[in-house]
């Protein structure tokens, strides 16, 4: 329902704006901004241009997201204008009942820095109830013997409104009898009471049409009206009378149904069924039962401080000759601790980065206790040793912030509880958890598993060999625990690097890219790299030597002597005379290994002596001449003996020698003179 009186030329915006000074002094104080409206404003209605209020500017709204943070959305905030807008029915008699003031708080939640204000819309009352009556028409029997001055509780009218829009007074067509008076409970809400004004004569009238009419005060004042039914009877004897006009009683919340509240007393001094007094509720409740003799009035269900907290019957005792009196009930029902603190999270962000500084916001967490007084006093806290914080913000909000170091490598994630208690005797608590991941921040280097690496390998190795593997750990997460593996320095020539080793990136493994040769390259020295893949990158370095070990691949080379085209050495003669022991010559080799590859033995493989041969030749020419000579001398014998000279047998007799010298081999060994070494 539009108030009539335009969209928003009704709504009073009186933004509240203390945080300049306020946050000097107290952090945890939001702003608080404030606006009035009248309630039932249709919806998209503007509040207040809240983006103004909180002094920002329409550009900055769409990265600040300007949000509304509440269990019932009433409220929007216009992602274009900033405007606070109303988004759905602000009925002020179902949100806040009979409550004179009327506010609806919430916080307004800022991103980019997340930050949040507290807003509260107070709403108005507008007149749009009429007073009514429960029923068209109302019953009175009145005996032709009361007294002027009577008085007789009517029937009340209800206005859900409040203020002067409520029921203010009651009034009463024209009669010459009767008159009314408007009366007031303690709680300020009004009631009827009709006064006889002169004696009733049954016989003259018995009967009077009344009309009463409630009226509010509001503008235009709305009225409704119910009609007197009054009976005149004809009897003389007493009414009833109650022992108090109004019975008051505290009762506890959650008193079993079946409780005696109170008993109510009326006492008739008439006698017989005239005295006999029945009770009975004007209004029949579902809530308390009347037992209609003893006039105990019981409860018939729980009931329940949180949802009505007074109530107010008015019971009447009638005789067996028709009289009535009434008596007011007010029964106050009793706060009792019966509901645990309800714990809500606002806003609560998604990434904790390990770096974030103590004092980080987190979360908005919201306390509601239904109960009242102390039983809905609530203190919060955080269950156990965590590096969190809950600070106290308005009003049942606390911000959950960081209060120290957070290590994701150490601990990765956190179950936070949150627990709320009340001051309630006994205290209720609730216990709320929520777990929050740390999120990865790029803080450790690589660290490789040694310090440093020496590697032997032996020389003449296949090119493209795996000569060792660096591995190095980074024990952050994803692309900032990633290592990648480089040479960034040596000792060998900068652009024959690459021709001696290489490393694999990923796996960390060295090659050789060559055979190395001992002979040339007997150690060299590497820095070798792991970098992670954070932004930035971090790395770390390592020495890696290489050392080559010989292998046997040099044969002796003979210096000395000089060695002809078929390998063989010529030396120059021995004396012929030369004694075992003479020194004939030195050989002289060198090796280009090292180590036991470079320590030489000599050895005779084999002796030989030229012209041996031709030796045995000329001892069998002469053994075949001497044998000839021999056949040639023995012939001329035998020819002479025929012929008988005697003297020519001496020469062939026993004991005569042949003479002949020993015949020597030929000697071609030669002499060189000793080098000197
Ligand atoms: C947090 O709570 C969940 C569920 O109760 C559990 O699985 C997890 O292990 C807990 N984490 C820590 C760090 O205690
Ligand atoms: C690693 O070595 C390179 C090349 O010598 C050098 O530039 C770099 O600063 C070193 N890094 C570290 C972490 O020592």
């Amino acid at each position: 329902m539009g108030s009539g009186a335009g969209k928003s030329g009704w709504a009073e915006r009186r933004p509240v704006l203390f945080p300049f000074l306020l946050s000097l002094f107290c952090l945890a104080l939001s702003e608080q901004i404030h606006y009035r409206i009248p309630e039932e404003m249709p919806e998209g209605s503007v509040v207040g241009n809240l983006a103004k209020d909180l002094r920002l500017s329409v550009h900055e709204l769409p990265t600040r997201k300007l949000r509304v943070s509440s269990e019932k959305p009433y409220f929007t905030v216009s992602a274009e204008s900033g405007e606070l807008l109303v988004s759905s029915r602000l009925d002020r008699e179902q949100i806040c009942g009979k409550k004179s003031a009327c506010a609806l708080e919430f916080e307004v939640v800022a991103e980019n820095p997340l930050n949040f204000y507290h807003v509260n819309v107070e709403i108005e009352d507008v007149n749009d109830h009429t007073p009514k009556f429960s029923q068209n028409s109302f019953e009175l029997q009145i005996s032709e013997s009361t007294p002027p001055g009577t008085r007789f509780i009517l029937e009340v009218a209800e206005d859900a409104d409040i203020g002067l829009n409520s029921l203010q007074t009651y009034k009463l067509s024209l009669s010459p009898s009767f008159s009314l008076i408007n009366k007031e409970k303690q709680d300020g809400s009004k009631f009827p009471e009709l006064v006889l004004e002169k004696p009733l004569d049954r016989e003259q009238q018995s009967y009077h049409r009344l009309v009463l009419t409630a009226s509010d005060g509001g503008d235009p004042p709305l009225s409704g009206t119910i009609e007197l039914q009054i009976q005149v009877t004809d009897a003389n004897d007493n009414p009833p009378v109650f022992t108090q006009d109004v019975y008051r009683v505290n009762l506890g919340e959650n008193v079993p149904p079946g409780t005696t509240v109170l008993q109510v007393s009326a006492t008739d001094q008439d006698e017989g069924v005239n005295s006999e007094i029945a009770y009975s509720f004007y209004r029949s409740g579902q809530v308390f039962g009347l037992n209609s003799k003893s006039g105990e009035i019981t409860t018939l269900k729980t009931l329940d401080f949180e949802e009505i907290k007074e109530y107010s019957i008015v019971v009447e005792g009638r005789d067996g000759g028709g009289l009535v009196a009434q008596c007011t009930v007010e029964i106050s029902i009793q706060d009792e601790n019966d509901n645990r603190p309800d714990i809500t999270f606002h806003s609560l962000v998604e990434m904790i980065l390990e770096n974030a500084v103590p004092g980080t916001l987190i979360a908005l967490i919201k306390i509601h206790d239904r109960d009242s007084g102390e039983n809905g006093e609530v203190n919060c806290r955080l269950e156990g040793e965590v590096p969190f914080q809950i600070i106290s913000s308005s009003k049942n909000s606390y911000k959950l912030v960081t209060a120290g170091t957070l290590d994701r490598e150490q601990i990765p994630e956190y179950n936070v509880t949150i627990v709320a208690t009340d001051k309630g005797k006994p205290p209720l608590c609730t216990h709320t958890s929520v777990t929050l991941h740390i999120t990865d921040v790029n803080d450790n280097a690589p660290v490789f598993h040694q310090a440093s690496y020496v590697v032997h390998v032996a020389e003449n190795n296949p090119p493209g060999a795996s000569i060792e593997q660096v591995r190095a750990s980074d024990p952050d997460l994803g692309p900032n625990g990633h290592v990648s593996y480089s040479i960034v320095a040596s000792d060998l020539e900068p652009r024959a690097l690459s021709s001696y080793v290489s490393v694999n990136p990923q796996s960390g493994v060295v090659f050789a890219q060559r055979a190395f040769d001992h002979e040339q390259l007997r150690a060299f020295e590497l820095t070798l790299q792991a970098r992670d893949h954070g932004s930035p990158a971090l790395s770390s370095n390592v020495s890696l030597r290489v050392l080559v070990g010989d292998r046997n691949d040099n044969a002796p080379r003979v210096l000395y002597p000089a060695l002809g085209h078929d390998g063989s050495a010529l030396f120059d003669t021995v004396p012929r005379a030369a004694q075992p022991g003479y020194l004939v010559t030195k050989v002289v080799a060198v090796d280009a290994d090292s180590g036991h590859n470079a320590w030489l033995s000599y050895h005779v493989l084999q002796a030989s002596e030229p012209g041996l041969f031709s030796f045995y030749l000329v001892v069998a020419l002469a053994l075949i001449s001497v044998l000839f000579l021999l056949a040639v001398i023995l012939a001329v014998a035998l020819h002479l003996r025929r012929s008988s000279s005697p003297a020519a047998w001496g020469c062939f007799k026993p004991g005569l020698c042949v003479k002949s010298g020993p015949v020597v081999p030929p000697n071609y060994m030669s002499r060189l003179p000793i080098p000197k070494l």
